[in-house]
């Protein structure tokens, strides 16, 4: 209850940002920081981590912990739960399709196909993907998905790039 305590609810992101630098400045762009200092009702760290079990949230808590306030009798944004959620899998489907395509380039470039140009267009992704993944506590989540819909891009031409130095070959 003391408000200069570093547990106090609203110097709570100071505390955990003291490590956490990264998430603690994209936390404060977003309106859920200004909310919270401001009139006391936006989610800090431990609202969605809690302070002893602090783990990556899955996509299904992720949608339980939004939808607490976000929600149709709430006031603002009720669909925003469920849209998290698809973000947060788009991240992981978008991680695993780049996976697999740097698997298929490593092999083609291992029978001998020029793989340079599929390289540089997988590591754009990639490099992409983590930029994604490191903007999530702003939780701007429409900007986050048109970002991932450019890191497919960047994967499928990589891929496309691959298919034609085979049949190049051909
Ligand atoms: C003294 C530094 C420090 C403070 C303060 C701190 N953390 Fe951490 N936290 C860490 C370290 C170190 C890890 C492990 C990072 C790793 O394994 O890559 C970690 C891991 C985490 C993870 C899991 C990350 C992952 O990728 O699995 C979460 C979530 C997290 N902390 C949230 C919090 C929250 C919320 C607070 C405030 C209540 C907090 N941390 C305070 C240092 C700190
Ligand atoms: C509204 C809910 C919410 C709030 C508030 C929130 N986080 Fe997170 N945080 C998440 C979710 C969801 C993820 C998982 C993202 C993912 O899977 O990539 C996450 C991921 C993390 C991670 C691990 C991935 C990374 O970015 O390194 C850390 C550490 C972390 N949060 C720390 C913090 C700290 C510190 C604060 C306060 C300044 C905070 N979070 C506020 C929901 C929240
Ligand atoms: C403790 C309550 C609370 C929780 C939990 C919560 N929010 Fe919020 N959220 C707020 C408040 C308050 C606002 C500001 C209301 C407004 O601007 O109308 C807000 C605003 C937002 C906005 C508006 C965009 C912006 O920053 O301008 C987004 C997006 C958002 N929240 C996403 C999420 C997501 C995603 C989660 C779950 C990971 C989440 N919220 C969990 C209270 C919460």
């Amino acid at each position: 209850m003391n408000p200069g305590s570093r547990v106090y609810y609203t110097n709570v992101p100071g505390l955990c940002g003291s490590c956490h630098v990264k998430a603690l400045t994209d936390f404060k762009m977003s309106s859920h920081y200004r909310n919270l200092m401001d009139k006391g009702v936006g989610p800090n760290c431990v609202t969605c981590h809690d302070a002893m079990w602090t783990k990556v949230l899955t996509p299904v808590e992720v949608e339980m912990f939004c939808t607490l306030c976000h929600n149709p009798r709430g006031r603002s944004l009720p669909d925003v739960g469920p849209l998290a959620k698809r973000v947060l899998e788009r991240m992981a489907e978008t991680e695993r399709t780049l996976v697999q395509a740097r698997g298929t380039v490593r092999g083609a470039a291992q029978s001998g196909l020029r793989t340079e140009k599929a390289e540089q267009l997988l590591a754009l992704a990639a490099t992409e993907l983590s930029h994604c993944k490191g903007n999530w506590h702003t939780f701007r989540l429409s900007a986050l998905c048109s970002r991932l819909d450019q890191v497919d891009d960047l994967v499928a031409k990589g891929l496309r790039d691959l298919n034609h130095s085979y049949n190049g070959l051909k």
